[in-house]
Order: C-alpha cells, then sequence, then structure tokens
C-alpha cells in the first residue's frame, strides 16, 4: 500500500510538469483527486482494513491528497499568470519577442574627431581642448598678429559686446584653434607634444563649403632641436595612418604670421587619384591644413626661449575630411541634423 501511494505520488507530480493549459490541469484534477481516482479509491476502502493498517494507509493517503491540492493549487496561479500577461493584464506581456532597442550613434563628426585623436596620441601627442569665448590677445596678438595686420581680415571675427580683460583685452569667438597654443606653452614647459581639437567660428556667409562654425584641430610639437624634417615626418605618418599608404602627400610654401617658414600640405584626391576631378577643382589635390615652425616671437609670447627651443605646429579643418572621405558634396548636412544622412555613419 505504502508503494501504491508513492507510485501515485510520482505518476502525479510528473504529469503535472507536463501541463500548459487549464483545460490539461482540469483533467489532471479529475484524475489524480476525483472522486474515481485511484486516491480516492484508497481513501474509501479505508473502512475495509484493520485498524491498525486504516490509521497507516489513511495518514499516507491523507497526506499525499493535501500535497495534491496544494500543486494544484500552485499550478491554478501559474496559469492564471501567464494568461493574465499575455492577454494584456499587467504592462509586460512575457511572452512576446522583445522589442530591439534602439542604438544611438556618435556625430560623423565626433567620430572624425576621435580617429585623429587616436593617431596623434599614439604618436605621443597629449589631447587638451580650450576656451571657444577667447581674448584677441589669444586668438590674434600673442600669435604675431598684431591689430592692423591684414592677416585678421582673412578670419571673419565674431565679436563678443563684453568688458574688456586684462590690459584691454577684446573677446571674441575663437576663429581657430591656435590660441591654445599660447594657452599650453604658458603653462607648461618643453618637451610638449599636444592636438586640440575644437570648434572654431567665422562670421561668413553660409553655403556648400562655408559654415560659421566648424572643427579644427590644432597640433604643436616643442622641444630642442625640433626641425621641419619632424613636422614632414609626423604628417606624412598621420596621413598614411588615416587616408592610406598609397596616398601622395604634397607640401607647399605658404603663409601664417605664427611660423616661419609656414607651408600648406596637400593629399592627392582619393577619387582622381591625382587626375582632376570636380571634388579637387580638376587640381587632383586636396589641401588639409596649413603649419610650419613655430615663430620666435610666438614662443617668446609663450615664456619658452627661441634660442633654446623649436617647434612646429599645424592647423586641419576637419569637416573637410569626411567630405572627401565620403564624396560629400555640402557641408552644411553635418549640421542639419536630418537623421536620414547622420544614420548612414
Ligand atoms: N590657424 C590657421 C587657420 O585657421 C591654420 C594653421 C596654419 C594652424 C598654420 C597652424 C599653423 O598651427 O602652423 O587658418
Amino acid at each position: 500500500m505504502n508503494q501504491q501511494i508513492d507510485d501515485l505520488r510520482n505518476q502525479a507530480v510528473a504529469s503535472l510538469k507536463t501541463i500548459a493549459s487549464s483545460d490539461e490541469l482540469n483533467s489532471w484534477r479529475v484524475r489524480y483527486l476525483g472522486k474515481k481516482s485511484s486516491l480516492m479509491a484508497v481513501l474509501k476502502g479505508l473502512g475495509e482494513l484493520p485498524a491498525e493498517e486504516r490509521r497507516a494507509v489513511g495518514g499516507q493517503a491523507n497526506q499525499l491528497k493535501k500535497e495534491l491540492e496544494a500543486l494544484l493549487k500552485e499550478k491554478e496561479e501559474a496559469l492564471a499568470a501567464v494568461s493574465n500577461l499575455s492577454t494584456g493584464g499587467t504592462d509586460v506581456d512575457i511572452t512576446l519577442p522583445g522589442r530591439p532597442a534602439n542604438l544611438g550613434k556618435l556625430h560623423p563628426m565626433t567620430l572624425v574627431l576621435h580617429e585623429l585623436g587616436e593617431i596623434f596620441a599614439s604618436m605621443g601627442f597629449e589631447i587638451v581642448e580650450g576656451p571657444e569665448v577667447e581674448w584677441d590677445y589669444y586668438n590674434f596678438e600673442a600669435l604675431n598678429i598684431p591689430k592692423e595686420h591684414p592677416a585678421r581680415d582673412s578670419m571673419q571675427t565674431f565679436w563678443v559686446d563684453a568688458p574688456p580683460g586684462e590690459n584691454g583685452w577684446e573677446m571674441l569667438l575663437r576663429t581657430h584653434t591656435s590660441p591654445m597654443q599660447i594657452r599650453v606653452m604658458e603653462k607648461q614647459k618643453p618637451p610638449l607634444r599636444i592636438v586640440v581639437p575644437g570648434r572654431v567660428f567665422r562670421y561668413e556667409a553660409t553655403d556648400a563649403t562655408h559654415i560659421p562654425m566648424f572643427h579644427q584641430i590644432e597640433g604643436l610639437a616643442i622641444d630642442k632641436g625640433i626641425t621641419m624634417a619632424d613636422l614632414k615626418g609626423t604628417l606624412y605618418e598621420f596621413s598614411r595612418r588615416f587616408f592610406g599608404t598609397d596616398r601622395r602627400v604634397r607640401f607647399r610654401c605658404d603663409f601664417f604670421p605664427f611660423v616661419e617658414p609656414g607651408v600648406e600640405m596637400a593629399v592627392e584626391c582619393g577619387v582622381c587619384k591625382g587626375e582632376g576631378c570636380r571634388l579637387c577643382g580638376q587640381s587632383g589635390w586636396i589641401e588639409i591644413l596649413g603649419a610650419g615652425m613655430v615663430h620666435p616671437r610666438v614662443l617668446e609670447a609663450g615664456g619658452i626661449d627661441p634660442d633654446v627651443y623649436s617647434g612646429f605646429a599645424f592647423g586641419m579643418g576637419v569637416e573637410r575630411i569626411p567630405l572627401l572621405r565620403y564624396g560629400i558634396d555640402d557641408i552644411r548636412l553635418f549640421y542639419s541634423s536630418d537623421l536620414r544622412f547622420l544614420r548612414q555613419f
């Protein structure tokens, strides 16, 4: 008898595990707890047993009945919870496949700035940032562009209507990242190697190639014995890493008041491979940055002795780079917040 009750328990528990609907559960209830179930038969037959056995079997059978009733109740509740969820009874339907999370992306300009930063960081340059609202002293004066210098005209400036600073300095939105050359020199003594990514502002009419806010990345390296060879080596290496080893690079003389000598660097047009096309204005080359050996007056303005130290600097327009890489013909797309454009990067 003992064995029979144990078998019954095992069977009932095993079959309960496979049940997934309330209909099935009802059949289970009839089968194991119903009037015609084996368990009921045992209970009904108790009267015919000798007194000794009756107590033992009765105890076991009643114990099993209680157990099965408890399991039934538990299962009923579990089924009710699932059906509640799948019929919208609560906020979460656990039977639906999950909704894919909507992942955002970094803006193409941010991606390019990160990539540039990584390349220069791997060459030992530290990444620093500076103020977008500047004094004309840092933006012009200390960079060897005094008040009446014509170079000021080429940088249409947003002046800020604010009380003058130290020594009557006027406030402006920086027109390039070069002012950070001076700020870094004031604080840090050579040897130093830095790059400065950031926004710059020019009071210019907007068209396919001009916007009043764009990005530059400035570079500065100062130490004893730095030469033009260091400048060229660094920028060649940058070009190889960024544009690939097969792109030719060209340096030509250029003028910037804060360097002497000054150069401009161009890379071979990636679209026509130097043949000449619409993108490069038929020249086969695309200018990407200005550079040069830091002018002695600039070193002096930064508190560095030009007889002991020398350095090179460069400044690159960052928007140009994705324009060239992806053949985009309108710079305004980057800032029009059109997700159809931005999602492509
Ligand atoms: N600041 C210059 C500009 O915005 C670019 C530049 C040229 C930066 C030569 C430099 C440099 O550091 O050496 O047009």
